[in-house]
C-alpha cells in the first residue's frame, strides 16, 4: 500500500516526513485532545458534531485555537484516495522548547492529522455484523472524561484486561454505576425502552450516541438516560456499543454471561435500519 499522507502543521506531507519535537506537549504530558472522524466515499460523517465536540475539548483544556477544518480534513481524505476511512485529528498545546508543566498561554498549537481506512459498516448489511463480547471493570479516568483527552492509558487498560478475557471491549462502573465503554457508549434495551448513561464529566458525549437518540426520537421509539447498574445490564434484552466507527453494535455476552436471547435483538435491527437510511440520505447528498 502506497504510503499515507498526513496533515502537519499546515502542511499535506507523506507520513514518514511529518516529525514532531520531542519536547511537544502532547507526547511530554498527554496536553492534547483529538477527535475520530468517519468519512464515508470521502463525505464526512456527524463532521460538525465532531467538530462541536473538538470546540468543547480545546476550550476546556485552554487551547485557543479557532480553523476552518472542514477544508483541511476533505483535503486530507482526497490526497488519501477519498474513500472510506476514519480521519485521527489530533491537537496538543504545542512545543515549548523544554519540559515544564507550566505553560505559556501565547503557544502555537500542533495539529495533526492522519487517515486510515475502515470497512463501510453500513452497506455491510446487518446479517454481516458481529455482535460482541464485552467485560465490566473499575472505572479508573479522571473526572473530566466529557473532554476528548489524550490521557487514555486506562482505556487502553481496560481494553487489553478486555482482550485477556476473550471479549471485544470493556464497560466500566464506577460507585456502582456503569459509565461507558473503553472506547464507546452503552446502551441497554428493556421492555422496549432504549436507555443510556446520562450525560455528564463521567463520560464522553458520543457523536454516535447523539445520533441513537435523535433517530430514536424521530422513530417515536421510548428512550430514558439514566444511571445504570450492572444487575440492570445483566438482566437487559439487550445490550449495544456505539462509536462512530462502529454505529451501533450489538452484544451478545457481558462477562461471559448471555444476554437477553444470546443474538442480534429487534430492536437492534431496527436501529441498525434506521442509522443505514440515514447514512443513505447523507450519501444522496441531503442536508442533515
Ligand atoms: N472513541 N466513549 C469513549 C471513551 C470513546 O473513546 C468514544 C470514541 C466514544 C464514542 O464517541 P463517538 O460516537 O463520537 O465516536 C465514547 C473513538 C472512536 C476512539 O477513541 O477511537
Amino acid at each position: 500500500m502506497a504510503e499515507g499522507i498526513v496533515y502537519l502543521n499546515g502542511e499535506f506531507v507523506p507520513a514518514s516526513e511529518a516529525k514532531v519535537s520531542v519536547f511537544d506537549r502532547g507526547f511530554l504530558f498527554g496536553d492534547s485532545v483529538y477527535e475520530v472522524i468517519p468519512f464515508y466515499r470521502g463525505v464526512g460523517f456527524r463532521l460538525e458534531q465532531h467538530l462541536k465536540r473538538l470546540r468543547h475539548s480545546l476550550s476546556a483544556l485552554r487551547i485557543p485555537l479557532e480553523k476552518e477544518w472542514q477544508g483541511v480534513l476533505d483535503e486530507l481524505v482526497r490526497r488519501n484516495g477519498g474513500g472510506n476511512v476514519s480521519v485521527y485529528l489530533q491537537i496538543t498545546r504545542g512545543n515549548a522548547g523544554r519540559r515544564t508543566p507550566v505553560y505559556d498561554e501565547h503557544m502555537t498549537p500542533t495539529v495533526f492529522a492522519c487517515c486510515s481506512p475502515i470497512r463501510d459498516i453500513y452497506a455491510a448489511g446487518a446479517d454481516n455484523i458481529a455482535g460482541i463480547r464485552v467485560i465490566v471493570t473499575t472505572d479508573l479516568r479522571w473526572h473530566r472524561c466529557d473532554i476528548k483527552a489524550n490521557g487514555l492509558l486506562p482505556n487502553i487498560l481496560v481494553l487489553q484486561q478486555a482482550r485477556e478475557a476473550g471479549a471485544d471491549e470493556a464497560l466500566m462502573i464506577r460507585d456502582g454505576v456503569l459509565t461507558e465503554g473503553g472506547s464507546s457508549n452503552l446502551f441497554m434495551v428493556s421492555n422496549g425502552v432504549i436507555y443510556t448513561p446520562r450525560l455528564s464529566s463521567e463520560i464522553l458525549g458520543g457523536t454516535t450516541r447523539e445520533l441513537v437518540l435523535e433517530l430514536a426520537r424521530e422513530a417515536g421509539i421510548p428512550l430514558q438516560e439514566a444511571d445504570l447498574s450492572y444487575e440492570q445490564l445483566l438482566g437487559a434484552d439487550e445490550v449495544w456499543i456505539s462509536s462512530s466507527t462502529r454505529a451501533v453494535l450489538p452484544v451478545l455476552e457481558v462477562d461471559g454471561q448471555q444476554i437477553g436471547e444470546g443474538g442480534k435483538g429487534p430492536l437492534w435491527l431496527r436501529m441498525y435500519e434506521l442509522f443505514r437510511q440515514f447514512h443513505q440520505r447523507l450519501m444522496s447528498g441531503e442536508e442533515l
